[in-house]
Formats: structure tokens, sequence, C-alpha cells
């Protein structure tokens, strides 16, 4: 048990990035609700997934974490949740052949609903609201009557995140992610494209394995690796009342997991040692990423190491690096070697996607593929030279054919942005910009490997 740590502890810390709540009352109403609701996930699996990021943390395995910035209430369809994972699986598939690993696929989804943000307010004309921070708290419209934080939205959240881990576990377990299926997963607007057709070659090529291994007696029905895989659950763990309200006491290990998610991350924004995101992390159990942008030094790293993984165990922290395009070979360096110095077990992953965000000049936010690519390219060169392990990666990403990113061989320009642009926060990778980075990955993966 985690020394003076409760679940609560984090109230008496000083904190970030907080809805503004007009009735506290319906705010400890709601959590009470939650603590009583079932976990979403059990303990036991959020050990399963802490033990094959202990294999990515030994070099054994690669990481590939993805899904939207923020899901909504909105969007809330069967069509976007299949096609989410589908591209997750082509991108695992993918980056197997090039890191010659197994790939451990983490979702950004079933709980990605609350949002740091850059300011509190928002103004438009001469009206000022409180901003949008996700769809757990307030409603992106620009209207007072759905602005203002409303506690009772932790509740459809819970509710849709059940429902969509739901559907993922069906994908996962019951049968959609056979290999067998691995041509289907191609969606129809990527089969024309040159992802499309690169993909569809990979998967002939694991047809062709499949029915030779077929012959000597290995298939689905004999090997359940072939007919299933283990797909986790993740998102920020910004929201500490309703984190709070689904951390419960396993009762195998009498440690305390926190059952919204497998995985919960600390945002760039929260990381503060002596804050109250930090203090709730370091007692619970489950595998826990840490957001590094370029104002975090070695000496308070080293410090948050020790405060989350004080055991030094593999597989507890994955260290998410973001520092943007131009900026891994200022950044990355000093940190790895001072991790390295102190023999300190972590994960490295990359998320090329919050250092690479512009303003296009048709005013959309978005990121051009081309800085994400050279953001991944260098994270892997640096690990490279420094001998350490370029793990995985952490994208946002979605199976829909949006335009929000610009790039890639579909050449998205600024112009084309607003045909699809449908982020209810940051913009989005589409299936051919996701698989372009794959095959990329890949690519470097497989000269470093040989
Ligand atoms: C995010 O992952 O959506 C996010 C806000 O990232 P960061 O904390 O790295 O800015
Ligand atoms: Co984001």
């Amino acid at each position: 048990m985690t020394k003076d740590w409760t679940k609560d502890s984090w109230r008496k810390k000083p904190i970030v990035q907080v809805p503004d709540y007009d009735d506290q009352k319906l705010v400890k109403d709601v959590e009470g609700r939650l603590s009583t609701y079932p976990p979403l996930v059990f303990a036991g699996e959020a050990r399963n997934l802490k033990e094959d990021l202990a294999k990515v943390c030994r070099g054994e395995a690669f990481l590939l974490q993805g899904g939207d910035c923020a899901e909504s209430f909105a969007e809330h369809l069967p069509d976007n949740i299949r096609d989410t994972f589908r591209v997750i699986l082509q991108m695992a598939i993918v980056l197997t052949f090039g890191a010659g690993r197994p790939v451990v696929k983490v979702g950004r989804m079933a709980g990605q609903f609350a949002k740091p943000r850059s300011s509190s307010i928002e103004k438009q004309g001469d009206i000022e609201l409180p901003s949008y921070r996700g769809d757990i708290i307030n409603d992106i419209e620009f209207d007072k009557s759905v602005r203002n934080p409303d506690p009772e939205r932790q509740i459809m959240a819970y509710r849709q995140a059940a429902s969509t881990l739901n559907l993922l576990r069906a994908f996962a377990q019951g049968g959609y992610a056979n290999l067998d299926h691995v041509h289907q997963w191609n969606l129809d607007f990527v089969k024309e494209s040159k992802q499309g057709e690169q993909y569809e070659a990979l998967a002939e090529r694991i047809s062709e394995s499949l029915n030779f291994m077929n012959a000597v007696g290995i298939n689905s029905t004999t090997t359940a690796k072939l007919r299933s895989v283990d797909f986790y659950t993740s998102h920020e763990s910004l929201l500490l009342g309703y984190e709070e309200s689904l951390t419960r006491l396993d009762s195998t290990s009498d440690d305390w997991y926190d059952t919204s998610a497998h995985m919960l991350w600390i945002g760039d924004r929260t990381r503060q040692p002596d804050g109250a995101h930090i203090e709730f992390v370091r007692g619970i159990k489950n595998p826990i990423g840490l957001k590094c942008g370029p104002s975090l030094d070695p000496e308070e790293l080293i410090r948050l190491i020790d405060i989350i993984n004080p055991d030094n165990e593999e597989g507890r922290l994955t260290l998410i690096t973001r520092f943007g395009e131009n900026n891994v070979e200022k950044h990355l360096p000093s940190l790895i070697k001072r991790v390295k110095s102190e023999g300190r077990n972590v994960v490295w992953s990359c998320d090329p996607m919050h250092g690479n965000t512009i303003t296009s000049s048709t005013g959309y936010k978005t990121r051009p593929l081309d800085k994400i690519i050279n953001e991944v390219k260098d994270f892997i060169g640096v690990h490279n030279s420094e001998g350490t392990y370029a793990g995985g990666i952490h994208v946002e990403m979605t199976g829909q054919n949006v335009t929000e990113c610009t790039g890639g061989t579909q050449k998205i320009s600024e112009e084309d942005l607003a045909d699809r642009y449908h982020t209810h926060c940051d913009p989005r990778l589409n299936a051919n910009q996701s698989l372009d980075l794959a095959f990329l990955i890949s690519e470097k993966l497989k000269e470093i490997r040989s």
C-alpha cells in the first residue's frame, strides 16, 4: 500500500485545470452515485497490460496508443468505434512487420473525455463563457446554457465509456480481430490509395503464412492468439473526482486500481510534482503515462519518476515525449541520459501530435503530417544514438475520412480542411494518414533492426 496515500489525498494538494462547478452538492451527489457503479475494467487486466508494457520496456514489444483527442457524446456511433479499432489493428499489423515484435494496442477510447485548456475563458465578440473542457464537463456549443460545467455529464460519460468498451471487447474477442479477416480491415476509402495497396500486399503475405500454418495444423480454431487480440483502454487522468469514484480496492491483490481504464496518463499541464494529479496516480497500480514536454528538465523528471515508480518496476511508467518537430534533439537526449544513468526502467513513447499544432491560413487548428513524421523520425534516431529503445507511439487518430491534418498521400491542403473537419478538440490523423505514419515507422524500425 502506498505510504500516506488515500484515493482522496489529492484533494489536499494544489490543483490546476479543474472545472468551476456551481453546485458542489450536486458534484458530491454524482461522485457518490459513480462510486457505487460497476468498475469498467478489472484490476487483473491492468496487470496484464503492465506485463505487456514491461516487455516494451525490455525492448521485446512495441506500444501503439491511439484514438480521439476527445471523444464526444454526439459522435457515439458504432461505425466510429469500429473504424478506429480497425485502423489500430491495421497499424499494428504494419508495425509488427517493421518492429519484428508484438504490438501492444492501447486505445485513447472508452473514457477520453476531459480536456485541459490553455485558457479557462473563451471570448467571442463581447461574450465570455467558460472554455469547453470536454463532454464529461460541458458542451462545445458556445451558449451559456450548456457551457456551464454540469456534473451530471460524468454519469453520461461513464455510461458511454461502458458501452464503447463493451463493443471494443466484442470486436477484440468475438471474431472481428481474427487474423483470417486481415483483408477485410482495409476500409473502402483506403483501399484505393497507395497505403491501401501497400496494406493489401502485406495482408496477402499474412494470408499466405496463415495458409502454410493451417497446413501444418495451426489455425485460428486451434490457436487463440490468431483469433483475438488484447485491446486496452486509456485516457488522461484529469477530472480527479470522476477517477476517484471509480478507484476500487482489488480484493485479489489488496491494491488500489482506477477501474475507469487500464492505463491513465498525466498531461503536460498537470504534472506538477506537488500537485493533485501526480498525488492521485502515485497510489493507483494501473500502468501510468507521463507526458513530457519541452519545459520538463531532467531533474524534475527524476523527481516525478521517484514519486510514480519508486520501486523501479518495468511497465509501470511510460514517458510520452512531445516536443515538436525540430525540438527533439534539443530536449530528448538530456532526459534519456539522466534516466539511463540512474538506471530507471521506463517505456519511451513518442506523441508527435501535441508539439506540432499550428493554425492554418484558413483559420483551422491543424497538424502537417510532415512535421509529425519528422518528430517520430528524430525520436527513433535519438534513441538509436543513445542506445535506448524507442518503444512506442501515441497518436490522435480516427478511422473516419476526416480532413483535420494536412499532407499525406491524399495531399490534404489548408483549403481542404473545411471539407470534413469534425474533431471536438485537436486535429486527428485520418485512416490514410495513420497508415502512412505506420508504414514510415515500420520502415525506420526495420532499418534499425538490420
Ligand atoms: C492530449 O493528449 O490530448 C493532451 C492534451 O496532451 P498534452 O498533455 O501532452 O498537451
Ligand atoms: Co489532444
